[in-house]
């Protein structure tokens, strides 16, 4: 008889994946040799996964060369009813093998397989549902504006939605009629390569869409590359500036999605145990390496108390651990890198003069981990209030009224998404018509859909994706 019935693990199989030794890159519909390799490896053990290729300049070229070809002969000519099969299919072959990706895409970025599973596949196969739809109509999207597609699509990701950032990529390129070269972030690229076997089983045209490998070297040729027609990049604002500085003149069109140090705003008429809730998946959902993530807390001063009192009580729940787990909440750190990023910030926070509150939990041994973290007592002007810490990390700040809210929301040089709890509609609207952020939850947080743009202001970057505004990247006018 189990002495502790609280607990039982539930892993997920593993066996349902399959890797290679080594993968190549994806170009022109083979496998590419690789000149040069790393070994990429799961951020919860440490233990290698794969060896994947370390693409030089050649062999972007030779993606870039694999795209152009394909563009001109035949992808952008072809009925878009046509183009929008071949996504259908994509999308329908990713929802068949959705376990065999999310349990790959736990297993290399540390992600909890329940969010891989319920959030990540489901919405990268919704992703290509949606602009599959809109490929055969997009001159009902922009009545008497002939759209055209522009050619070549250089897109890089991040690693904290690997497989779904590669769908808000690939889908809405695809349905304009572009193809593509596309960059997995280092730590996490082996979705992106199984997604390749995805587009064989599709059959979709040779070149159509290429998948080249490595860190931002990498990232740098393609941006660089003469063929290259337009930029697509989510990532840092730093790369996102350096990208921006480089393309300058060029004529080369540019999309930034970058950070973010979002509010999430709790009014004394909200619901507090659903915005408890709403805080939680602010701010832990997928370890906080979220863009959008809701990692400044504005609790209005008259219910600061129970707020406080009931997310730290909630924190005690939350199950750190094996990603595979079907029980964890929060996962690994994605990368040694991040975790540094993370500890240095959190020191930062607690020298500045912040209070620091971590529930008692036992972390793995191996891998990279960090325990869910609230701070409280923290002035606008502390680091941990103002950079971006991408990790479990949660800064807690009090206002008066809705104006000192607003004030403090957009007291950053981001601009990316907010929350903003409250009983009154008005209240919502009002606060929603201030607040400087390409996204507004309400009573909610976190919530995505293919059907709505998302994107920043300021230093969040620029151009939306999502919905028929995603499309427009991707399309040149007459
Ligand atoms: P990063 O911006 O360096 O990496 C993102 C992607 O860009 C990766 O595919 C990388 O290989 C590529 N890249 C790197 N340097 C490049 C260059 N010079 N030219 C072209 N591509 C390049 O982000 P990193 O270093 O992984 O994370 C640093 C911080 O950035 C995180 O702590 C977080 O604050 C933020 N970040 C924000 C993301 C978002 O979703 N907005 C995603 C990832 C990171
Ligand atoms: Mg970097």
């Amino acid at each position: 008889m189990p002495s502790d019935w609280t607990y039982a693990p539930a892993p997920e199989a593993r066996d349902i994946v399959t890797l290679r030794e080594r993968y190549g890159h994806f170009v022109g519909g083979e496998w590419l040799e690789p000149k040069e390799t790393y070994t990429t490896i799961s951020p919860a053990t440490e233990e290698p996964l794969a060896e994947v290729g370390q693409a030089t300049p050649e062999e972007v070229a030779a993606a870039v060369t694999a795209a152009r070809t394909a563009f001109d002969n035949g992808w952008s000519e072809i009925a878009p009813s046509e183009r929008a099969k071949y996504m259908f299919r994509i999308a329908r072959i990713l929802q068949e093998r959705s376990r065999e990706f999310a349990v790959l895409e736990s297993l290399n970025g540390g992600k909890p397989i329940k969010e891989s599973r319920d959030v990540d596949l489901p919405l990268a196969a919704a992703h290509f549902f949606y602009y599959a739809g809109w490929a055969d109509k997009l001159e009902y999207a922009f009545p008497n504006q002939r759209p055209r597609p522009l050619g070549v699509a250089g897109q890089i990701i991040p690693w904290n939605f690997p497989l779904l950032m590669l769908a808000w990529k690939i889908a809405p390129a695809l349905a304009a009629g572009n193809t593509v070269v596309l960059k997995p972030a280092e730590t996490t690229p082996l979705s992106a390569l199984l997604f390749c076997d995805v587009l064989r089983q599709a059959e979709l045209p040779p070149g159509v869409v290429n998948i080249v490998t490595g860190d931002g070297r990498t990232g740098v040729e393609i941006v660089k590359s003469n063929g290259v027609d337009k930029v697509a990049f989510t990532g840092s604002t730093e790369v996102g500036k350096s990208i921006q500085r480089e393309l300058a003149g060029s004529g080369k069109k540019l999309t930034l999605e970058l950070g973010g140090k979002a509010a999430n705003i709790i009014f004394d008429d909200a619901a507090l145990d659903q915005a408890v809730e709403g805080i939680v998946n602010g701010i832990y959902f997928n370890q906080g390496h979220v863009c959008c993530a809701g990692s400044r807390l504005l609790v209005q001063e008259s219910i600061y108390e129970p707020v406080v009192d009931k997310l730290k009580r909630r924190l005690t729940t939350l199950r750190v651990g094996d990603p595979l787990d079907k029980n964890t909440d929060v996962g690994a750190i994605n990368s040694k890198q991040q975790l540094e990023k993370i500890q240095e910030l959190v020191s930062s926070g607690a020298e500045e003069g912040a209070e620091i509150y971590q529930p008692p939990c036992r972390l793995p041994e191996k891998g990279y981990w960090f325990a869910p973290t609230v701070f409280t007592n923290v002035a606008q002007s502390y680091r941990i209030a103002q950079e971006e810490i991408f990790g479990p990390v949660l800064s807690i700040l009090t206002f008066r009224t809705p104006e000192e809210a607003v004030e403090k929301a957009n007291n950053t040089p981001y601009g990316l998404s907010a929350g903003v709890w409250s009983e009154k509609g008005s209240r919502i609207l009002w606060m929603a018509e201030r607040l400087r952020a390409g996204v507004v939850w309400a009573n909610t947080y976190n919530r995505f859909d293919p059907t709505s743009p998302f994107g920043g202001y300021k230093e969040s970057g620029f151009g939306r994706e999502g919905g028929l505004h995603g499309l427009e990247p991707y399309l040149s006018f007459e």
